[in-house]
C-alpha cells in the first residue's frame, strides 16, 4: 500500500487545527476528519446523538471516549481515507490516542504525526471572540483575521452566520481548563514516540500552513 498521511493536529480552542486541517486537506487530497465538526453536524440534523452530546459541548467539556471513538473509526472506514487523514479535534484525551493507534494497527495503515500549534492564550481569546459559524453547513470564519466576503453572511450558502454557543465567554475558559487537563498530556504522549513537531500558529492563515507543511518535510 502507498504511504499514508495520517496527521493529527494539536492545540488548544482557537489555535486554528480547523482552518489548517481544511486547507491541508485540500492541499493534499484527503479529508479532514473533525470530530467537533461531526457532533455540530449531529446536533444540525436533530439526530439522537446530536440531543445527547448537546449540552456537554455547549458548557466546554468533553463528549465520552467511546462515542467519539466509535464515530473516528467509522469515518475511518471510509474508502476517501484511504490514503490517509487530517484529524482536528481528536485525539483528545489519552484514552482516544491509544485508541486510534490501536485501531489503525489493526487496519494495517501507517501510525500518526502530529503537530502542535502554539499560539498565545490572549490571541486565542481574540480568535474565538471573533468567530462567527454558518449554522446551516458550518463553515468558519473570522471577523477580522477571515472575513466572509458580505458581513455576517456565510460565502458558501448565504445563510446568516451566528456565534458558537460554546464560544460564550464562560464556556471559553472552561474548553482551556479542560484542554489543559485532557489533552495537553498528549503531547508528552506523541514526544515519547518522536512523533511530534511543535509550530508557532500565529501569523497570516497562510504563513501558519506554509509552516506546517515544511515542518512535516523536513
Ligand atoms: P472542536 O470543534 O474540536 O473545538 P476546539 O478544539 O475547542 O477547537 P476550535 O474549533 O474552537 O478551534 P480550532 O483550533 O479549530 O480553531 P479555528 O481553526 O476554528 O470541539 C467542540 C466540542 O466538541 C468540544 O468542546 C467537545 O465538547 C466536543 N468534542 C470534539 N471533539 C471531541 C473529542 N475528540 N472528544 C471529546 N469531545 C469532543 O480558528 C479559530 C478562529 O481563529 C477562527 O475564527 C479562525 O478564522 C481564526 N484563525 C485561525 N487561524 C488564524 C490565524 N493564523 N490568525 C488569525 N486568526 C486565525
Amino acid at each position: 500500500m502507498a504511504k499514508q498521511r495520517n496527521l493529527i493536529l494539536l492545540g488548544p480552542p482557537g489555535a486554528g487545527k480547523g482552518t489548517q486541517a481544511q486547507r491541508l486537506a485540500a492541499r493534499w487530497g484527503i479529508p479532514q476528519i473533525s470530530t467537533g465538526d461531526m457532533l455540530r453536524e449531529a446536533r444540525r440534523a436533530g439526530t439522537e446523538l446530536g440531543k445527547q452530546v448537546a449540552a456537554v459541548m455547549d458548557s466546554g467539556g468533553l463528549v465520552s471516549d467511546d462515542l467519539v471513538i466509535a464515530l473516528v473509526e467509522e469515518r475511518l472506514q471510509r474508502t476517501d481515507a484511504r490514503e490517509g487523514a487530517i484529524l482536528d479535534g481528536f485525539p483528545r484525551t489519552i484514552p482516544q490516542a491509544e485508541a486510534l493507534d490501536a485501531l489503525l494497527a489493526k487496519m494495517g495503515r501507517d501510525p500518526v504525526r502530529a503537530v502542535a500549534i502554539e499560539v498565545p492564550r490572549d490571541d486565542l481569546l481574540e480568535r474565538l471572540g471573533g468567530r462567527r459559524s454558518c449554522p446551516k453547513d458550518g463553515a468558519s470564519y473570522h471577523i477580522q483575521f477571515n472575513p466572509p466576503r458580505s458581513e455576517d453572511v456565510c460565502d458558501v450558502c448565504g445563510t446568516a452566520l451566528v456565534t458558537r454557543p460554546d464560544d460564550r465567554m464562560e464556556a471559553i475558559a472552561k474548553r482551556q481548563d479542560t484542554y489543559e487537563r485532557d489533552t495537553a498530556p498528549l503531547l508528552g504522549y506523541y514526544e515519547k514516540k518522536g512523533a511530534v513537531r511543535k509550530v508557532d500558529g500565529v501569523g497570516e492563515l497562510e504563513s501558519v500552513l506554509d509552516r506546517i507543511t515544511r515542518t512535516l518535510e523536513a
